[in-house]
């Protein structure tokens, strides 16, 4: 009697996030951010100073890290790193720090917790296919690589961020290729995941998508 699942994966910038938000806003589920968690574990090896190969030193790190989520807010070691964990830069040393055994075992024990009643919407990489295997419904969303770094420059760009369009590019393609060959937890459709490609739909129709597949 596990409370229920939504799983939802896929590539950097799908939009993923914002689609699983919603849809655990709209079903008053919980939700889970599992990427933040790696972001997490970037942010504080960067301020530790530890090599982003090191893969037995950083799931030291990601053990004893004091790790919360409140209020919309992520806190690290109760310091507020929200705004700290969004960058470029941290994203990129997040697909670094995560290709570890040591990291992804580290952080399995913290997503299974976020599964409470009445239900979870968990989004990353992983979700359906290591980390809630048993998923009451799985997604995979994409959208082309264009479409996706278009999406990143316009939010970075409304947060007053400069950014350039071939920088953000060439980024998501060294994080996709790195996501996608690692050989633990790759980035891959989940066996009998629903594929959402959503270059062509707006916010709402990804999310009235996913709810229909869910409610049928
Ligand atoms: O989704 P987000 O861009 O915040 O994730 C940052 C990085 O964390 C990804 O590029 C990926 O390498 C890693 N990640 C992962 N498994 C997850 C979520 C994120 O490996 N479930």
């Amino acid at each position: 009697n596990l409370a229920p699942v939504i799983a939802i994966d896929g590539p950097t910038a799908s939009g993923k996030g914002t689609v699983a938000s919603l849809v655990a806003e709209k079903l008053g589920f919980h939700y889970l951010d599992s990427g933040a968690l790696y972001r997490l574990v970037a942010l504080g090896s960067q301020k530790a100073a530890i090599d982003p190969e090191n893969g037995p030193e950083l799931g030291f790190l990601a053990q004893k890290m004091l790790i919360s989520f409140k209020n919309g807010r992520v806190l690290l070691n109760a310091e507020d790193v929200t705004e700290a964990i969004r960058t470029e830069e941290v994203g990129l040393r997040a697909s670094k720090i995560a290709v570890h055994p040591e990291v992804r075992d580290a952080l399995v024990a913290v997503q299974h917790g976020f599964r409470r009643s009445p239900g979870l919407v968990a989004d990353g990489r992983d979700m359906a296919t290591v980390i809630f295997p048993d998923a009451t419904l799985k997604v995979f969303l994409t959208a082309t690589v264009l479409a996706r770094s278009e999406r990143r420059h316009k939010q970075l760009i409304a947060k007053g961020i400069p950014a350039k369009l071939v920088n953000l590019l060439s980024d998501l393609e060294e994080r996709d290729a790195r996501d996608s060959s690692r050989g633990t937890a790759p980035l891959a459709v989940a066996e009998g995941a629903k594929v959402l490609e959503t270059s062509e739909l707006s916010i709402d129709q990804a999310v009235q998508a996913v709810l229909g597949w869910y409610q049928t």
